[in-house]
């Protein structure tokens, strides 16, 4: 359903009709604001953006409610803002706006707190009271206040190997009356803080990964409650982490660097006002303790007996410490971190203990998890626990690590005898569900382990349920897939040697992402990451942040589909959340990589130069009388390059940018039409007769308007004559939605409802409870692909999931007011389905459809948030049959143009929640058996 301008200026119309004959009742208003947020976070500490974002969500009874104004007053007390003395005022703005409000007040300044509310106004009469206060505090945003000065340890190493974790330390007196405490910190590798006996914060592989060349992230703490008159001590671990540990599939170490270093700045204000500041400088003592080796692939090595406990506690002994030395600041600016910090987000216990054919004692978590596990052990000193981590076990049911190709993944705990001990990785992390004990001095007990799931901190946003069990195990396995492929920067995979930013597997992704998971922030870090890395001539580098391009020194980039998520990422960030800044600040990477792409393909328009993919991993057979899915890798490039051309034009178009909108508008009929008499026959036979090929051809709007329909029966019968699909990382996300968009809606149910190999629902019958890498991880006779390339982690095939919410459920975006600003609910039964629904937190509130269908009809659930607006079309309804609230749908409140259309009945809604019944037109729908 595609909804047009004039379709959008009707719809608002209509609404503000409905709401014109609803009831006033300014006086017992339940209207109120909520969920207030500074740059997609509640309350954040350590921002660093000049002008921040504001965004609020309406709560409200009512149905049809559109904000109609708003009023914004920050201050720089919470006192003063309950005073009603800001230092800025909105005033009140009539407007909708309530995502995104851009801070316009003063000069914000470093370290300063500024508290704010909102009042808004609703097209009912009503008015809110003033939110509650909110708050978002400034980071440090010059580099004049940084007193703190880079510190590495001086301590002897091999640069060779994984050399023991440094620890520092530094102890410092504290005047009475503390108002607050807050410590800045970055390092080159990782840092692990502790300040008088305890860990500061929850946050791990801080201080994140981000274009190491052109920016560390810092990460303020409020340690507040730390901090104590008398004498304290600040000490901190330092890692290797993707600075100079082990990183890329070529073994190589020291990336970044050879050296890890920490700065880190404590600020205490005092309740007069006064500042005292406790920063890194050449008076740290150093030294070396139980971390006797951690590196990201290959695991942590710790000897309790080596503890040195007490450390930072003031009065601990350093006597026999090593000192530090101040370094040259790196050239890379600091700023503060924006993603979501990685945590652990979630504990799971074991299910069982097994014993292999071959002797190991192995658990089973049940799940595929990402993190690590904590033990609880206790055992004569010296006794030595090794714990190794694996995916999957053979079929003969052995521990199986081949497919970690160097990556040990194993960690192990020397104990110190002293009772129950407990331990936990520092620095590293690994993807597995199995691991295998050794050293345990007796049979493992179950309740000794469990399981840390790790990732970035990502809030979720939206579910999926049906009534198809295997169906739900897909949903389960593509948001497993991204949580633990959300580490920081999004991986390919977090198992073996690689773990890496793979932009073509971020780019097919990244829509099915921004639905499950909140991944604003996590992908605006990211970007940014991408901007600075990417070259001169506007190539994108295959992973970013582009660490391949320090261990070979010649990073590869420019892949097709790859470099495309410079374009792609930031134009769905803007669909899934209306966020405009992204485009405007992206907007020179996106336009240098569309150039990048023109120049590659000269003044034919057709790109075949540079090294690319293709459709990575698709179907591929030995059987000689079996056709494999080979697309010719240029009409993949060509395909891209007119997909991404059209992307920026309509970026160009939301910014306003008409020269670049009317110019790259002319590159992509340029690059249509090279498109055509290169790769189309003119019968409308595309010359790579894959489907891969015609989806890219159809969802990129490649073919003259004559020629789609044929193209679209193309592909289904080319499905049917395989029974299955047989497309790869960049066909697969697209093959549903070409179906679906084109009247094939069986077509795409029959691909999601297979079982056998090649489909989604394969790996499931293997015990899949995450995405795999290829469609045939585990063959069906047991046996493992190529262990050279066999994730079991890796999320770019569960790009199916945009499918299952977007046509199954049927929420989707409308491009013309995004950020679900309106939104199109068009549910699709089918596959068999007695029921399916899902629900989407958007940046406006919640939205859900759901749908069941029995012998009595079918039912359809949906709400939509408050200052939103939605179409929504009931599929194989008759207008007259069609009940809301079991009244008649023409005179439910909040509805309006309520008609038929061919099949459908269509209409416009406001805020609210309804329920729709009517009897089914379709014959088979009924019958369904799920
Ligand atoms: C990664 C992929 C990536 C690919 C590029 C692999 O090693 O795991 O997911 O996109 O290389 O071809």
């Amino acid at each position: 359903m595609r909804l047009s301008a004039s379709g959008r200026w009707y719809s608002v119309v209509v609404l503000l009709l409905i709401s014109a004959a609803l009831p006033l009742h300014a006086t017992d208003s339940l209207l109120t604001v909520a969920n207030l947020r500074c740059e997609y976070k509640v309350n954040p500490i350590g921002v660093d953006v000049s002008h921040p974002r504001l965004s609020w969500e309406l709560v409200v009874p009512d149905r049809a409610t559109l904000q109609t104004a708003y009023e914004i007053q920050v201050a720089d007390s919470e006192k003063n803002l309950s005073l009603g003395k800001p230092l800025w005022d909105s005033g009140k703005i009539s407007n909708a706006s309530s995502i995104h409000v851009s801070y316009e007040g003063p000069l914000l300044k470093s370290s300063q707190r500024y508290y704010w509310r909102v009042q808004v106004w609703d097209n009912h009469g009503h008015a809110s009271s003033w939110s509650g206060p909110s708050y978002w505090e400034m980071g440090l945003l010059e580099p004049a206040d940084w007193q703190a000065r880079w510190i590495t340890p001086n301590l002897q190493e091999d640069q060779q190997k994984s050399n023991p974790s440094p620890m520092i330390r530094r102890v410092f007196d504290v005047h009475k009356n503390i108002a607050s405490a807050r410590l800045y910190a970055s390092a080159m590798g990782l840092y692990e803080l502790h300040l008088n006996g305890a860990r500061i914060g929850d946050q791990y592989f801080t201080p994140g990964w981000t274009a190491y060349d052109f920016r560390y992230q810092y990460q303020t703490y409020d340690v507040t409650s730390q901090i104590k008159p008398g004498g304290n001590c600040l000490g901190a671990y330092l890692g290797d982490g993707w600075y100079r540990g082990n990183l890329g599939f070529r073994h190589e170490r020291n990336s970044y660097g050879n050296k890890v270093a920490l700065l880190a700045q404590l600020v205490i204000t005092y309740k007069n006002g006064k500042q005292q500041i406790v920063a890194t400088d050449g008076n740290w003592k150093a030294t070396t303790g139980p971390i006797l080796a951690s590196d990201i692939y290959n695991g942590e090595t710790y000897d309790a007996r080596l503890e040195r406990s007490g450390w930072t506690n003031a009065d601990y002994d350093d006597h026999d410490w090593k000192g530090v030395t101040v370094i040259n600041s790196p050239k890379a600016k600091l700023v503060a971190s924006f993603g979501p910090p990685v945590r652990a987000m979630q504990e799971i216990k074991p299910v069982k203990v097994i014993h292999t054919p071959e002797g190991d004692t192995v658990l089973d978590m049940g799940q595929n998890m990402v993190g690590w596990i904590r033990i609880r052990a206790n055992a004569p000193a010296g006794t030595a626990i090794t714990l190794r981590h694996a995916e999957v076990l053979d079929s003969k049911g052995n521990f199986y690590t081949a497919n970690l190709r160097s990556a040990k993944q194993t960690d192990q705990y020397t104990t110190n005898g002293r009772g129950v001990e407990t331990f936990e990785p520092h620095f590293t992390f690994h993807g597995f569900r199995y691991v295998a004990v050794h050293g345990w001095p007796s049979e493992p007990p179950l309740d000794a382990f469990t399981g840390i799931v790790v990732h970035s901190a990502v809030d979720p946003t939206g579910t999926f349920e049906s009534s198809n069990a295997m169906l739900n195990q897909l949903q389960h396995n593509i948001v497993w897939g991204q949580e633990g492929n959300f580490v920081d920067v999004p991986t390919d995979c977090p198992q073996r040697d690689e773990r890496l930013g793979w932009t073509g597997d971020a780019q097919v992704f990244a829509p099915t992402a921004m639905f499950l998971h909140d991944s604003a922030a996590f992908y605006t870090k990211w970007l940014k990451d991408l901007a600075l890395d990417q070259q001169a001539d506007g190539a994108v580098p295959n992973v970013i942040p582009n660490a391949l391009s320090h261990t070979t020194r010649e990073g590869e980039s420019g892949a097709a589909g790859w470099g495309d998520v410079a374009v792609v990422v930031p134009w769905n960030m803007y669909l899934s959340y209306g966020d405009r800044r992204v485009l405007e600040e992206q907007y020179p990477s996106m336009k240098a990589w569309v150039e990048f792409i023109r120049q590659q393909a000269g003044p034919r328009h057709l790109w075949n130069t540079n090294k690319t993919f293709g459709d990575w991993l698709a179907f591929a057979t030995d059987r000689s009388d079996y056709p494999g899915a080979t697309t010719d890798k240029d009409l993949v490039q060509t395909a891209y390059f007119a997909h991404s051309t059209d992307l920026l034009r309509r970026t160009a178009e939301v910014l306003g940018k008409q020269d670049d909108a009317k110019s790259y508008g002319e590159l992509f009929d340029q690059i249509r039409l090279a498109f055509q008499q290169e790769f189309v026959t003119p019968n409308g036979r595309l010359s790579s007769n894959t489907q891969t090929a015609y989806a890219l051809a159809l969802a990129f709007d490649l073919l003259p308007e004559s020629e789609r329909k044929e193209a679209a029966a193309r592909l289904a019968a080319n499905v049917r004559s395989f029974g299955h699909l047989t497309t790869g990382f960049l066909g697969t996300p697209l093959l549903c939605r070409v179906f679906s968009d084109y009247g094939y809606l069986d077509e795409a149910y029959m691909l999601l409802n297979r079982k056998e190999y090649p489909s989604w629902l394969y790996p499931i019958t293997k015990g899949a409870t995450t995405i795999w890498e290829r469609w045939d991880g585990i063959k069906p006779d047991g046996s493992f692909q190529n262990p050279g390339m066999n994730s079991f982690n890796h999320y770019a095939y569960g790009a199916i999931g945009e499918w299952m919410y977007s046509i199954i459920t049927g929420i989707s975006i409308d491009p013309a007011q995004p950020g679900y600003k309106h939104i199109l609910i068009e549910p699709h039964p089918g596959g068999e389905l007695q029921w399916a629904k899902s629900s989407l937190h958007t940046m406006y509130g919640n939205v859900s459809s759901s749908w069941e269908i029995n012998s009595n009809g079918m039912t359809a659930l949906v709400t939509v948030p408050a200052n939103t607006t939605a179409t929504i079309r009931l599929p194989h309804a008759k207008l007259e049959d069609v009940t809301e609230g079991g009244a008649a749908l023409q005179s439910a409140e909040g509805i309006a143009n309520a008609h038929q259309d061919a099949d459908s009945v269509s209409m416009e809604a406001g805020s609210g929640s309804y329920a729709f019944h009517f009897k089914t037109t379709d014959s088979r729908s009924a019958t369904g058996s799920n």
